[in-house]
C-alpha cells in the first residue's frame, strides 16, 4: 500500500472536505477557530508534502524555506494576493486556488449589498430594531431605484459576467472596464458595453469592483476616483479591500461625493477605517462573499483535491503557477 500523503491544514473547513482529507492524507491541522501566527505555519508544515491554506494566512518566503520538501501550496480561495506566487515560482512550488466554484455566490453577495444600499435595508432594520420607527412616511429612507440604473464593473472576468447576468433582469445599462476588451460578439450576449475607467466613473448609478487584487488594482478607486462618481453613485466591493482607498472612500462617504457604499471586504481586514462603523450609508459585511454551505464545500474540496493531486506527483487542477510545469 502507499503511504498516504501528508497534509497541514491551518483551520477546519466543510464536513464533507474533512471526510476527504481525513479519508485521502495524513492530516495534521490547526483545531482552533482563529487565524494562525506565521511561527505556527511554520511549524505546522514540518514533514509534511502539503499546506491548505486560507486568504487569511500570509504565505511568503520564509515559509516555503521552512519546508524545502513542500510540495504544494493549495490555497481555499479564489484570490491569491495571500501568497508569493512570484516566490513560490522561484522554488518550482505549485499554488493552487478555487476558480469558477464560488462566481454565482460571490455575484449575488454583491447584489445583496447593492440592493442593501441602495434601498437602505440595514439602516431600515437598524430602524426597527432600536425601536425608534414611529411608522410609515413618505419620505421615510428613500433609497435609489435599482431598476433602470447604470452598473459599472470594474474588471469583467467570471463574478463581474455574473453580475452583468443579473443586471438584465433589472433592465438595467451595464457598462464595464477592463484591462482587455471582450469580443464584440461576447459583448452582446453580455449585454455590455466597454468604456474607458474615467467614463465608467462618471456614468455609473452603482460601480462593483471584481478585479484581483495586484500592485496595479491597489487604489484603483481612491479619492481622484470617486470625485469623478455622481453624488447619487454607490460603490460595491466584493474584490479585496486595496482594491479601494479606504479613508478616501471613507471622506467621500462623509462628505456626499458619493451616496453610499456596500462593501464586504476591507483594506486592514478584519479591521475597518473606524468611521465605517459609524456612518449610516455603508453596509458593511464581514468577508461573506462565497459563504453559503454548498459553495464552501465546493471550495473545500477543489482545495482538498488540489492539494493531493500535487502531493502524489500528478499536476493539479487549478494551479496559478503553471509556468513551473513547463
Ligand atoms: C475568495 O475566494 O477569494 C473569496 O474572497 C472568498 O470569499
Amino acid at each position: 500500500m502507499t503511504e498516504k500523503p501528508k497534509i497541514f491544514l491551518t483551520r477546519e473547513l466543510p464536513p464533507e472536505t474533512m471526510s476527504l482529507l481525513h479519508d485521502q492524507c495524513e492530516l495534521t491541522m490547526n483545531r482552533e477557530d482563529r487565524v494562525l501566527e506565521k511561527s505556527e505555519i511554520i511549524a505546522g508544515i514540518q514533514g509534511v508534502d502539503g499546506l491548505l491554506c486560507l486568504l487569511t494566512d500570509t504565505i511568503d518566503a520564509d515559509i516555503m524555506d521552512a519546508n524545502p520538501d513542500l510540495k504544494v501550496i493549495a490555497n481555499f480561495a479564489v484570490g491569491f494576493n495571500n501568497i508569493d506566487v512570484a516566490a513560490a515560482t522561484e522554488r518550482k512550488l505549485p499554488v493552487t486556488n478555487t476558480p469558477g466554484v464560488l462566481t454565482e455566490t460571490t455575484a449575488d453577495m454583491a447584489w445583496a449589498l447593492l440592493m442593501d444600499a441602495a434601498r437602505r435595508v440595514s439602516e431600515g432594520d437598524r430602524l426597527v430594531r432600536t425601536k425608534s420607527w414611529n411608522g410609515w412616511g413618505p419620505l421615510q429612507l428613500l433609497g435609489a431605484d435599482v431598476s433602470g440604473g447604470t452598473l459599472g464593473l470594474v474588471g469583467m472576468g467570471r463574478i463581474a459576467r455574473a453580475m452583468a447576468k443579473r443586471a438584465i433582469g433589472f433592465d438595467m445599462r451595464i457598462l464595464y472596464w477592463n484591462r482587455t476588451r471582450l469580443e464584440t460578439a461576447d459583448e452582446r450576449i453580455m449585454g455590455a458595453e466597454f468604456v474607458e475607467l474615467d467614463e465608467l466613473l462618471t456614468l455609473s448609478d452603482f460601480l462593483s469592483l471584481h478585479v484581483a487584487l495586484t500592485p496595479e488594482t491597489k487604489h484603483l478607486i481612491g479619492a481622484t476616483e470617486l470625485a469623478k462618481m455622481k453624488s447619487t453613485a454607490i460603490l460595491v466591493n466584493t474584490a479585496r479591500g486595496p482594491v479601494v482607498d479606504e479613508q478616501a472612500l471613507v471622506a467621500a462617504l462623509q462628505t456626499g461625493t458619493i451616496a453610499g457604499a456596500g462593501l464586504d471586504v476591507y483594506e486592514h481586514e478584519p479591521a475597518l477605517a473606524p468611521e465605517l462603523y459609524e456612518l449610516e450609508n455603508v453596509v458593511v459585511a464581514p468577508h461573506l462573499g462565497s459563504a453559503t454551505i454548498g459553495t464552501r464545500t465546493k471550495m473545500g474540496n477543489m482545495a482538498a483535491n488540489n492539494c493531493l493531486s500535487a502531493c502524489r506527483g500528478t499536476r493539479p487542477a487549478n494551479l496559478v503557477n503553471p509556468e513551473i510545469y513547463v
